[in-house]
């Protein structure tokens, strides 16, 4: 059997990928159907502590600009909708969730966290340009969610994950290349699957799953998430230190340019300029943003 066949069977036995907190599992079973009230969710939301924690943490933090501080999740739906937060309630819960649940990852997860969260950020600002209403209220968090696939790598698979690292520094290629030359599938096909197994909605699966390949699917929230990721790394922001950075012209020079021409999702490179221009003179504040966010979070910040 060779690695890619092994890794695929290793996959597919369920009980080796983490599962969600009791409380999360209930709270996705409570709104995808429509038998629970807002209010049901989020009393169940504010009995858990840890919870509501991280959800007020990242709900007070600069993604959402909201003015006063939010005290309690009753504030939080009204301010910022009840999707909103029940999105922030799951992906906040997330990254604690797989850093108990395996082992200690071996990859640099603060750089990881910062990638994340801007990602998450930027995401979120390309509403604008990639607009999905029925999604609006995920793109932030599928944002924060977009690499996922790589903590199940890092913490799951390590032999595997450590050939991936290697095979990036050698080649000097993008994890992507490594991935599927090695395993035949990609971080971005592992997050898709793990969120799928969470019983998330289809079109964040979607997302996730196509976040290297938006010219695949009609979401134009994976068409954002792509660009977010790319805007990250053209701003020094990669998820790993050994992958290759991004500029402006290695982006235009790729071989993704065809396939979103094709799709007519490619952005002109004066819109791309113009979006990393007004990022990096917000960088200070977004760097504190970021700091923050890993500052009050052991989990996050381990
Ligand atoms: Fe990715
Ligand atoms: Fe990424």
């Amino acid at each position: 059997m060779n690695l890619a066949e092994s890794f695929k069977n290793k996959l597919k036995r369920i009980d080796n990928l983490p599962t969600l907190p009791t409380v999360l599992q209930k709270i996705i079973e409570m709104t995808s159907g429509n038998d629970a009230s807002a209010q049901d969710v989020i009393d169940e939301m504010s009995a858990d502590q840890s919870l509501t924690a991280n959800l007020l943490k990242v709900a007070n933090s600069p993604v959402y600009g909201v003015s006063k501080r939010i005290e309690s999740i009753r504030q939080a739906v009204v301010l910022l909708g009840f999707q909103e937060v029940r999105n922030i309630a799951l992906s906040a819960s997330v990254f604690s969730t797989l850093e108990v649940a395996g082992r200690r990852g071996t990859f640099d997860r603060q750089v990881f966290w910062s990638h994340s969260y801007l990602v998450g950020y930027i995401t979120r600002d390309l509403y604008k340009q990639f607009p999905d209403p029925r999604s609006q209220a995920s793109y932030f968090t599928c944002g924060l969610l977009h690499d996922i696939g790589k903590v199940v790598l890092d913490q799951y698979f390590m032999r595997e994950f450590f050939m991936i690292v290697d095979a990036i520094r050698e080649r000097n290629v993008s994890a992507c290349v490594a991935e599927r030359d090695l395993l035949s599938m990609t971080h971005a096909d592992i997050g898709g699957l793990l969120l799928e197994r969470w019983k998330l909605p289809a079109d964040q699966v979607t997302a996730v799953r196509e976040h290297h390949t938006p010219w695949n699917t009609p979401s134009k929230l994976a068409a954002a998430l792509y660009y977010a990721n790319q805007l990250a790394f053209m701003l020094g922001y990669g998820s790993m230190k050994e992958e290759p950075p991004v500029t402006i012209d290695s982006f235009y020079d790729s071989e993704d340019v065809a396939w979103l021409d094709e799709k007519g999702i490619l952005l002109p490179r004066e819109t791309l300029s113009a979006k990393l221009d007004e990022l990096r003179a917000d960088e200070e504040r977004l760097a504190k943003a970021i700091n923050q966010s890993a500052g009050d979070s052991d989990s996050t910040s381990a």
